[in-house]
C-alpha cells in the first residue's frame, strides 16, 4: 500500500488572525480532472476581504482560486485536450481541492487551458480572474452580445453608446477597457488616476477622468453627451451613460459619485463588482462589507438604478494567444514560504496596490 500524498496548502484561521499552512491530501484525479503541479498564482482583493473579513469563510478553508503550473496528472476521463506536461492555467474555487494557494490543484480539465507559448506562467497567472468577470458582467449584468466565436465582421448595435468603466486601472478595469475594444465598443470612458491614462488609452479607453477630481462626473457626462450629439443627457432625458461597469464596487468611492452625480440616469444599466465596500480593510481598520448592491444603490439614491453582481464564464486562452488581452503588469511578492509570500500579498493589499497585480509562486521548487 502507498502512503498517501500530502502538500503545502494556505488556510484561514479567523478574520484577521495570521493564516496557517496545514497538509493536505493531494487528491489522485478522478474522471475528467487533472492533477496540477503549480507554480505561480495571483492575490485579488477578493483574498482580502475573506482574510480581514471573513468574508464566505470558515475556519479551515484554502484561499485562492487563479492557478498557473503543470498537468502531472489525469484523470481517465479527460477529453485530451490537456496531458502531462502542459503548462495550464484557469479559475476554478468550488472545492478545497480546486483551490489555488496549495501546492497542488486537482479540478476539472474544462476549468483549464494551455497558457500559450510565448506567455509565462507569472504572466497567465494575472488574466483567468479578471477576465472571466469581465466577460459575465458584460454578458449577463449589461446584456451586451458576446459572440464565441466572434464573426469577423462583427459590430454591435450599440458601439456608439458610451460605456463608463469606473476604476479602469484596476485589473477588472483593464480587462473591461480590452474586452469592450475587441468587442468593438468604440466610446469606452475610463476613470482612473492619472498617471494611468496613457497607458489605459492603450487598452482601449476613448477618454480618461481622474475620479479624485471633485468635477469628474460633470466631466464623464459633457464627454458622455457630446458623443450623442449634445442630445442625450439633459434632465428627464435618455441617459448619456447607458453602461456603467463599477469596478471597484465601493460605497463611498465608485457608488455614491456614479449614482448620487447622476451619472447613472434612470435607463442607465451600473453592474457593480461584489462585495460593495462599505469600510475598507487597513492595518488599523476592520473591514466591511455588504453583498446586496441594489440595497446600497437603494440607500443611496432610491430605487432607480438597477444594480448587479456578477456570475462566471469564460473563454480564455484563445483570447491571450490572439493578443486580444494582454498579461496585465505585475510584481512578484517574495517570501520564504508559501504562507510568507501570501502574508506579503496581503499585507501590500491592506495597504493599497496602485495599478499591478500581485502573482506570487505558490511552490518552493
Ligand atoms: N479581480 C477579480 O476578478 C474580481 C472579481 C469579482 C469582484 N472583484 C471585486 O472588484 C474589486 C476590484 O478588484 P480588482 O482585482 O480589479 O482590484 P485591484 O486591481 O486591486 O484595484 C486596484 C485599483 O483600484 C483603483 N481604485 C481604488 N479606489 C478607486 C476609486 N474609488 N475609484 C476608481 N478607482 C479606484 C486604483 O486605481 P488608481 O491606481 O487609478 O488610483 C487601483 O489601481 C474588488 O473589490 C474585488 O473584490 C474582483
Amino acid at each position: 500500500m502507498t502512503t498517501p500524498r500530502t502538500h503545502t496548502a494556505v488556510a484561514f484561521v479567523g478574520a484577521r488572525q495570521p493564516l496557517e499552512a496545514v497538509r493536505v491530501p493531494t487528491a489522485a484525479p478522478e474522471d475528467d480532472e487533472i492533477l496540477i503541479r503549480s507554480q505561480f498564482t495571483a492575490s485579488t482583493p477578493l483574498d482580502l476581504h475573506r482574510a480581514d473579513g471573513g468574508l464566505l469563510m470558515q475556519p479551515g478553508a484554502i484561499f485562492g482560486s487563479t492557478t498557473a503550473g503543470v498537468v502531472e496528472a489525469t484523470g481517465p476521463g479527460v477529453s485530451g485536450r490537456l496531458a502531462v506536461g502542459d503548462r495550464v492555467f484557469g479559475w476554478a474555487f468550488q472545492k478545497p481541492q480546486y483551490r489555488a494557494h496549495q501546492e497542488y490543484v486537482t479540478a476539472p480539465e474544462w476549468m483549464f487551458g494551455k497558457i500559450p507559448e510565448n506567455i509565462s506562467p507569472e504572466e497567465a497567472a494575472t488574466v483567468p480572474e479578471n477576465l472571466i468577470t469581465i466577460f459575465n458582467t458584460m454578458a449577463t449584468d449589461l446584456g451586451l452580445p458576446t459572440p464565441w466565436p466572434k464573426p469577423e465582421d462583427h459590430v454591435p448595435d450599440r458601439a456608439d453608446d458610451p460605456v463608463l468603466v469606473w476604476g479602469a486601472a484596476s485589473s477588472v478595469g483593464q480587462s473591461a477597457l480590452q474586452l469592450l475594444r475587441w468587442y468593438g465598443y468604440r466610446r469606452v470612458l475610463a476613470t482612473a488616476s492619472p498617471s494611468h491614462h496613457q497607458y489605459l488609452r492603450g487598452l482601449g479607453a476613448a477618454a480618461c477622468f481622474d475620479y479624485r477630481d471633485p468635477d469628474v462626473a460633470n466631466k464623464v457626462l459633457a464627454a458622455a453627451s457630446e458623443i450623442h450629439g449634445g442630445k442625450r443627457g439633459g434632465v428627464g432625458g435618455e441617459a448619456a451613460v447607458p453602461f456603467i461597469i463599477d469596478c471597484i464596487g465601493s460605497r463611498d468611492g465608485s457608488m455614491r459619485p456614479i449614482l448620487e452625480k447622476n451619472i447613472a440616469r434612470p435607463g442607465s444599466v451600473v453592474a457593480v463588482m461584489l462585495p460593495v465596500i462599505l469600510t475598507h480593510a487597513s492595518t488599523e481598520q476592520v473591514p466591511e462589507y455588504e453583498m446586496d448592491a441594489p440595497k446600497v444603490a437603494r440607500e443611496l439614491l432610491g430605487p432607480e438604478a438597477e444594480s448587479s453582481g456578477v456570475t462566471v464564464k469564460g473563454i480564455l486562452p484563445a483570447l491571450l494567444e490572439m493578443g486580444v488581452v494582454k498579461p496585465q503588469r505585475f510584481r512578484i511578492v517574495e517570501g520564504g514560504s508559501i504562507l510568507e509570500r501570501e502574508e506579503n500579498a496581503l499585507r501590500e493589499m491592506r495597504e493599497g496596490v496602485c495599478g499591478v497585480k500581485l502573482v506570487w509562486r505558490t511552490s518552493d521548487q
